[in-house]
């Protein structure tokens, strides 16, 4: 990774944390996911040489950053939606400041629209951190947006594993997926198509 990313994403993460630490609002605050995990995430990209990427749930454009870096390496492109505006303005700002912004579609909305209107097989890779309680019913459209051997991360799996656990079952008892969950940051469920 060029260093002068790198030193971004650290002083953004840095940044995220130090904002969060004083926000009563869990809303209101960014909730980067771990560096661990969109290390992981990069990796996975890389590994799969995945093109169509799909993030759900912006924030700021911490992990935006970290997927649009690992595209540069495929060829390929992210979208990221978010529900709230402000936050996607931010992800822009973070973004061009990485000169990253040409790798991303940025959208503002509704994760669960966004997904309907997804073809079948869209997305060779799916990273979901936005509301926890919504995935359940993400899940038919997760998997038949996912192309076959199309890969969906979940993030926080562990640190709140009983807001996920219904979601875990499902994924868990369907047979078109095989999963594996790693125990980095704040765990992360992996799910593969076929
Ligand atoms: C945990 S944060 C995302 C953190 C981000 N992935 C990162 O690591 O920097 C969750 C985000 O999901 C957004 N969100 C919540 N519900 C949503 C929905 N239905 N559709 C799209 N975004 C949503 C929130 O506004 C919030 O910015």
């Amino acid at each position: 990774m060029d260093q002068r990313v790198a030193d971004f994403l650290e002083e953004l993460y840095a940044d995220g944390r130090a904002h969060d630490a004083v926000l009563e609002d869990r809303l209101a605050r960014r909730r980067n996911v771990e560096p661990d995990t969109a290390r992981l995430l990069s990796l996975l990209i890389r590994a799969k040489g995945a093109r169509d990427v799909l993030e759900l749930g912006t924030s700021n454009g911490y992990s935006t950053l970290w997927l649009a870096e690992a595209v540069g390496a495929t060829g390929g492109r992210v979208v990221s939606i978010d529900v709230e505006e402000d936050r996607t303005l931010q992800a822009a700002a973070n973004l061009a400041r990485a000169g990253l912004r040409d790798a991303v579609e940025l959208r503002t909305g509704d994760a669960a629209e966004l997904l309907r209107a997804s073809p079948d097989g869209a997305w060779d890779l799916i990273f979901l951190d936005a509301e926890r309680p919504a995935y359940v019913a993400y899940w038919p459209d997760l998997v038949r947006v996912l192309r076959p051997s199309g890969l969906l991360a979940v993030d926080n799996v562990l640190s709140h594993a009983d807001q996920v656990a219904d979601f875990r079952a499902t994924v868990e008892a369907d047979p078109r997926v095989s999963w594996a969950l790693a125990p980095t940051g704040a765990g992360a469920l992996l799910a593969v198509r076929g």
